[in-house]
């Protein structure tokens, strides 16, 4: 199982302040250096993290595959075409949320889903849905021609009892393993921490995983190299 590595909250860090410090660029490459397999990256709309120039110095300047996750918008379309990630991730996006909070409706919004994986599946960039583990968004996703779908593990990850844990656990579970009888690439990630991340990991069939929040809060302590190698260390061991 490989780890994304997610570097938006370097940004967050120097926008509070508006200093050119810390450099994103300089989180992907001690990630990359560290053992991350790919670099995780989100263009919002409202640009409260994450700048176009990140974008662009990020992926002139990385080894491993850029995944640039965003909204589906014409602009973000340009933007993501004219740049040329190795994947695009598409996510729901609000502006009032402190992060994503759902996965996407493709079932409800089949006809625009699919028109936008199309133009990025032109560009060679290979298309990733951001849903819940739901089977009928699945086979939503599969109608809208993607080859990968990433699992919203949120509700997973916020679940304030055992039970519910375990039950969100199964969701997930279930939606791996129809998703790849139906030929589909797996990734999940959100809210995923150094106590939680085991439970994933231990799921077969999950191709990655994408953290952020927690790698950077424990960079913080750590440094960025150790937090990045400890959640490596952490998805190798519950995968064995
Ligand atoms: N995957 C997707 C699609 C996301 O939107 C996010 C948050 O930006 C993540 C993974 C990473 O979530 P977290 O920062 O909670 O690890």
């Amino acid at each position: 199982m490989l780890l994304g590595v997610n570097i938006d909250h370097i940004a967050t860090i120097r926008q509070a302040r508006g200093t050119a410090y810390p450099r994103p660029l300089d989180a992907a490459l001690l990630a990359e250096q560290s053992g991350a397999d790919s670099i995780t990256i989100h263009l919002r709309e409202d640009r409260r993290h994450i700048q176009d120039d990140d974008v662009n110095n990020i992926k002139a300047n990385i080894s491993i595959p850029l995944n640039l996750e965003m909204a589906l918008t014409n602009e973000m379309l340009s933007i993501a075409i004219s740049i040329a990630p190795a994947y695009c991730c598409i996510v729901p996006e609000s502006r009032e949320e402190l992060t994503t909070e759902g996965g996407l409706n493709i079932k409800n919004n089949l006809d625009f889903i699919s028109a936008g994986v199309a133009r990025l599946a032109e560009a060679n960039i290979k298309v990733s849905l951001f849903i819940d583990p739901d089977k009928e968004q699945i086979d939503a996703a599969i109608a809208a021609g993607a080859p990968c779908i990433e699992i919203h593990t949120g509700r997973f990850a916020e679940a304030t009892t055992d039970a519910e844990a375990k039950q969100e656990r199964q969701k997930i579970i279930n939606a791996v393993n129809y998703s790849l009888k139906k030929g589909l690439t797996v990734n999940a990630g959100h809210g995923l921490n150094y106590d939680n991340t085991m439970d994933i990991a231990n799921i077969k069939g999950i191709n990655e995983l994408n953290i952020g929040h927690s790698i950077v809060a424990r960079a913080l302590f750590v440094g960025l190299p150790e937090a990045v190698i400890e959640m490596k260390q952490l998805i190798q061991g519950a995968a064995e």
